[in-house]
C-alpha cells in the first residue's frame, strides 16, 4: 500500500488547452486514456483564445489523429463530453471568479498548468486568492528554473500557497516505460543487482541522442541549451533511477528520498571535464540569435561519491544534429582475471550491461565468446530484451503522468530537493560555459567530446533498433 492519503483528483483543469503541447501530446494522452477506461472526471480547458467548444472539440480531435492515433468514435465522444472551456486572461483576477464559479467548492482538483513558466507562480496566487488551492494538485510542465537562484525563487513562491505533496514538477522522462521500470529490473533481479556496483561496474555513460535539429523552436532553445534542456532534468533524474539504493517502502517520498541521496552525493559539475559543441548552420534557424554561443551538444564527466559508485567516473552526451535518435545508459564491468587457459587473453572485451530507453526500449548484456572456426578469435555475443516484445505495447509517457498526477503519484514527478539539488549540480558550467566546438550535423559532436574520454572507454556505437546480435 501507498502512503498516499489525499483523495483521486475528480475535475482536471488544463490552463493552456490551445497550446502546442496539448496538440501535441495531452490530447492524445486523454485519448489514450479514455480507451483504456481510465478517465472519470470532467476536463475543463483553460486559455486566452475566444474560441467555442465545438471548435476545441474539433482541435482535440485533429489532435489526436495527426498524432498518430486511429479514432474510434465512441471513445473520443466519449471524451469530447468531459470537455468544458472557459477563456480569458490567465493574469487577471476575472478569469479565477469565473472558475471558482464553474469550480465550486466541493471539488478535489488537478490544475495541470500547461504555460510558460514566467506564469506558473502568477497563476498558482491567482488560483490561491480565489480560494482554489485547498483541496487541489497543481501539474507544472518543465522548464522549473533556468538557474538554482531561479529555482528556489520558483519553489518558495509556491510554497506560500501550497505543500509540497501538492505540487507535481512534469519531468515526461519520469513518465517513460523502461525509466519506470528501472526500479524493478534493478532490485527484483539478482542478477542484476550484484553487478550493479564498483565492485563490478568500472564506468558508466549515458549517450542521449538526436538525430534532427532545433528546427522551429529556434527562441525558446537559444534561451536554453542543450544542458537545461536535457541534462539538467531528463538525464540527472535518470541516473538517479540508476544509480539509487532500493528505496524503503512503497510510498512516494521512498523513492524520491533515495533519488535526492543520490543527487546529494553528486559534487557540482567541473567545467574542466565539460564539453560543449553547437552544429554548423544552428544560427540560421529563424528565432536563434545571430553569433549565438547556445550549446546543441554536451560531453561532461561526474561522479557519485556514495559507497555504492565512488570511483567510477561517469559519461554523459546529448546532442541535437546527430547521426541516430537513442537514448542509452551502459554499465562496462570490470575485466575477468585473464587465466592462462584463455586464448589471447588480452582480446576479451569486458562485459557491458545497456538499458535502451528510447526508441524500442530493451536490455542488452554484451559477452564475450570465443569463435573457433579457422583459429581462435574473441567476439562479442548479445542478450537482448525487448520490453515491447515481452511486455506489449507501453503507457506512453504523458499518459502515465497525467493519470498519475490525477491520483497524486508523486513518485512520477521531480520533488524539490531533486530540482534545486540538479540545478546547483550544473550550476558551475552555466557560471563558467567555456567555449563552443562546432560540429557538423550527423557527426557524433566534437572532436573534444572524444578527447575527454581520454583514458577510458570510448564512447560506443549506441545499441540500436533492429541491430543484429553478432558483429564482425
Ligand atoms: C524535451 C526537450 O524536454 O525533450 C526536447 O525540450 C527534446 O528538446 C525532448 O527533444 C526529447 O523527448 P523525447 O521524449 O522525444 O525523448
Amino acid at each position: 500500500m501507498n502512503n498516499r492519503d489525499s483523495s483521486p483528483s475528480d475535475l482536471l483543469v488544463i490552463f493552456g488547452i490551445t497550446g502546442d503541447l496539448a496538440r501535441k501530446m495531452t490530447f492524445r494522452a486523454l485519448y489514450r486514456l479514455e480507451r483504456r477506461n481510465a478517465l472519470d472526471c470532467p476536463i475543463l480547458g483553460v486559455a486566452g483564445r475566444d474560441i467555442t467548444l465545438e471548435a476545441l472539440i474539433a482541435r482535440a480531435r485533429d489532435a489526436i489523429s495527426e498524432s498518430g492515433e486511429s479514432i474510434d468514435d465512441a471513445v473520443f465522444d466519449r471524451l469530447a463530453g468531459r470537455l468544458s472551456y472557459l477563456h480569458g486572461d490567465v493574469t487577471g483576477s476575472a478569469l479565477y471568479a469565473s472558475l471558482a464559479e464553474r469550480i465550486g467548492t466541493d471539488r478535489n482538483p488537478l490544475f495541470y498548468l500547461e504555460m510558460p513558466p514566467s506564469l506558473f507562480a502568477p497563476i498558482v496566487e491567482n488560483l490561491g486568492r480565489a480560494g482554489l488551492l485547498e483541496r487541489s494538485r497543481v501539474a507544472l510542465e518543465k522548464p522549473f528554473g533556468h538557474d538554482l537562484a531561479s529555482a528556489r525563487e520558483l519553489n518558495a513562491q509556491l510554497h506560500v500557497v501550497l505543500r509540497e505533496d501538492q505540487i507535481l514538477r512534469v519531468d515526461h522522462f519520469l513518465g517513460k516505460q523502461p525509466v519506470v521500470e528501472l526500479e524493478y529490473l534493478r532490485f527484483a533481479n539478482l542478477a542484476i543487482a550484484e553487478l550493479w556496483n564498483r565492485r563490478s561496474v568500472s564506468e558508466l555513460h549515458i549517450t542521449m541522442a538526436e538525430d534532427f535539429g532545433v528546427e522551429d523552436r529556434g527562441k525558446f532553445y537559444d534561451a536554453v541549451g542543450a544542458l537545461r534542456d536535457v541534462v539538467q532534468n531528463h538525464l540527472l533524474q535518470v541516473l538517479a533511477l540508476v544509480a539509487m539504493e532500493p528505496p524503503v517502502g512503497p510510498g512516494d517520498d521512498d523513492i524520491n528520498d533515495k533519488k535526492a541521496e543520490v543527487f546529494r552525493a553528486m559534487p557540482a559539475l567541473d567545467p574542466a571535464h565539460y564539453v560543449r559543441g553547437q552544429y554548423r548552420g544552428y544560427t540560421d534557424i529563424p528565432g536563434v540569435s545571430k553569433g549565438s554561443r547556445t550549446e546543441t551538444f554536451v560531453a561532461l564527466r561526474m561522479e557519485i561519491e556514495n559507497w555504492r559508485w565512488a570511483g567510477v567516473p561517469i559519461f554523459l552526451r546529448a546532442g541535437k544534429a546527430l547521426p541516430e535518435k537513442v537514448t542509452e545508459v551502459r554499465l562496462f564491468l570490470r575485466r575477468t582475471p585473464a587465466l592462462a587457459f584463455m586464448p589471447n587473453r588480452g582480446a576479451v572485451e569486458p562485459n557491458q550491461i545497456v538499458l535502451r530507453i528510447d526508441p524500442d526500449p530493451g536490455m542488452r548484456l554484451q559477452l564475450a565468446a570465443l569463435d573457433t572456426r579457422g583459429g581462435a578469435r574473441w567476439r562479442d555475443v548479445h542478450l537482448d530484451s525487448s520490453l515491447a516484445q515481452d511486455l506489449g505495447e507501453p503507457i506512453r509517457p504523458y499518459e502515465r503522468l497525467l493519470q498519475g498526477g490525477l491520483i497524486g503519484d508523486r513518485r512520477l514527478f521531480a520533488r524539490e530537493d531533486s530540482i534545486e539539488e540538479t540545478w546547483r549540480i550544473v550550476q558551475p558550467l552555466l557560471d563558467s560555459p567555456g567555449e563552443i566546438h562546432p560540429y557538423e550535423p550527423g557527426s557524433w559532436g566534437p572532436e573534444a567530446a572524444h578527447s575527454l574520454l581520454r583514458g577510458h572507454r570510448s564512447w560506443q556505437q549506441p545499441w540500436l533498433p533492429g541491430a543484429g546480435h553478432v558483429r564482425d
